[in-house]
């Protein structure tokens, strides 16, 4: 199986990832966020670029909340920001959640032209890798980036998702995928690698520890959410 990776949402092309697998990754934390919406019993997540989008959706569906930040924060008149925290059972079950951020659900939407779309993370590490190598086709991993810029923290995380395939069976790795697995080696505590990056100093800044904490735990759930025409639900087996 041929694994790559993409650094940010903006460099996605339909071209790089039909006929391939693509798993997407925003650890920090859009696609940590989606995969606790859907692990708390959310029917469904729809992600969409833009808050004019997610007020139209709105408008379409029935038992929305309206989730997803800009700047980090919640977005005006919405019912949650981007916080893992606020996905609880209380508040999701039953629910579809709408959501817009700055890069994941850019990444998502991007992503469209793959034969399966997944999103992952530290939290579902090694489901999703499991829920790829089923699948069988070469893997793209789309990293989120921050505003366009390469994230230290979804490729650490990527690098991980890279190691749980290559337990799986024989993987030929691109450059950017041998990389991704050198640093996740390297690096054990996950916490010192990406104490140094742009968006983990933001995310502190605004006292959101307790997020990067959550979202950096490996394999607290065996769940697969799949993007599947505008939507994200529970993936079924194969
Ligand atoms: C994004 O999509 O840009 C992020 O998830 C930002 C955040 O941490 O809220």
């Amino acid at each position: 199986m041929f694994i790559d990776l993409i650094t940010t949402a903006d460099h996605v092309t339909p071209e790089h990832i039909k006929n391939s697998t693509a798993i997407i990754v925003d650890v920090l934390r859009a696609t940590s966020v989606i995969i606790t919406a859907l692990k708390n019993g959310a029917k469904s997540v729809v992600p969409v670029i833009s808050v004019e989008e997610a007020l139209k959706t709105r408008k379409k569906l029935e038992n929305v909340i309206l989730g997803g930040e800009r700047k980090a924060k919640k977005i005006e008149g919405f019912d949650l920001s981007n916080s893992p925290s606020e996905y609880t059972h209380t508040v999701v079950h039953g629910k579809n959640v709408i959501i817009t951020t700055t890069n994941g659900t850019k990444a998502i939407t991007r992503s469209g032209s793959a034969n399966h779309i997944y999103i992952g993370g530290l939290l579902n590490a090694k489901a999703v890798a499991h829920k790829a190598h089923q699948i069988g086709k070469s893997v793209v991993i789309v990293n989120a980036g921050t505003d366009g810029l390469f994230s230290m923290d979804d490729f650490i995380a990527s690098g991980a998702i890279i190691k749980d395939l290559m337990d799986l069976g024989p993987c030929q790795l691109s450059d950017l995928a041998q990389t991704a697995l050198v640093i996740y080696e390297n690096y054990p505590d996950i916490f010192t690698y990406i104490e140094k990056a742009r968006h983990y100093e933001i995310l502190m800044g605004l006292g959101l520890e307790e997020d990067i904490k959550f979202c950096m735990q490996k394999d607290v759930y065996d769940i697969v959410p799949e993007y599947k025409n505008g939507i994200i639900k529970l993936s079924k087996e194969i």
